[in-house]
């Protein structure tokens, strides 16, 4: 696990783009594995900038999102495949047919789970997966529990996550209550782990997370089993960590 100290959000937004662009450059044809949320927007705005300088060639790039609300069509500002586009794929080189996101419109879990699974495997495997940091520990929506769930699943999304995502919608009737989500052990498979953490609310869980027990009541602590991961986080959430 590389800890890489960054001095403040744009400053972490920055070096996590670094190591993204750094993928592309040295194999164009890689699988990104996205996140959304807020914290990963710098680090797309810095990726967008480079592509328009003619830095970043996107056009040979395939991405597979970490998860989907379930019941949102793609048109709602706040599915992911909406924050996607808006952030990143409309703004850069990308072929549309490349990049994936859980079918959060198919009703039957199971067969949106098995689909998403499929075109995982299809891709060949991720090199490279984008991962935030959930206040409860949740990589993903997978949320702490009893166990570490292994591939796409549906959850219910717990209280907290509600309340978190509440500001983004008009009332906290609308936040979805589920959400298909890779499962841990699809986040494991990539071969490299980039998870970006900023601001002192996150500065407990990075703690607990990455220097804690490995427990399924904090999801990303299993990340301390991977052998590739590297993580961007500004002095703020690091603060707990000396
Ligand atoms: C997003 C995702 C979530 C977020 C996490 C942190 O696709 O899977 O796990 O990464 O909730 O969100 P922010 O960055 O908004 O604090």
């Amino acid at each position: 696990m590389r800890i890489i100290r960054a001095k403040d959000y744009k400053d972490m937004s920055r070096k996590a783009a670094n190591i993204i662009s750094a993928q592309i450059i040295m194999k164009p044809d890689c699988v990104l594995g996205l996140a959304t949320g807020s914290t990963p927007i710098g680090a797309y705005e810095q990726l967008v900038e480079w592509y328009r300088k003619g830095d970043l060639d996107f056009s040979a790039v395939t991405t597979v999102n970490l998860d989907e609300y379930k019941g949102l069509p793609k048109e709602h500002e706040q599915s992911y495949y909406y924050f996607m586009r808006k952030h990143l794929f409309s703004k850069v080189n990308i072929d549309p047919a490349r990049t994936f996101l859980p079918d959060g419109m198919e009703p039957d879990s199971e067969k949106s789970c098995n689909d998403y699974n499929r075109i995982i495997a299809e891709t060949g495997g991720v090199d490279l997966q984008l991962l935030g940091l959930g206040h409860n520990g949740h990589i993903g929506f997978n949320e702490p529990g009893d166990a570490f769930k292994a591939e796409t699943h549906c959850v219910d999304l717990t209280e907290t996550t509600i309340k978190a995502n509440q500001r983004f919608f008009a009332s906290v009737e609308e936040v979805p209550r589920q959400a298909y989500t890779m499962g841990i052990k699809t986040i494991m498979r990539a071969k490299k782990i980039l998870v970006v953490v900023s601001g002192e609310d996150k500065a407990e869980i990075l703690r607990n997370a990455f220097f804690g027990a490995i427990t399924p009541g904090v999801q990303a602590s299993v990340l301390q089993l991977h052998n590739d991961v590297t993580i961007v986080a500004d002095e703020a959430a690091l603060m707990k960590c000396d």
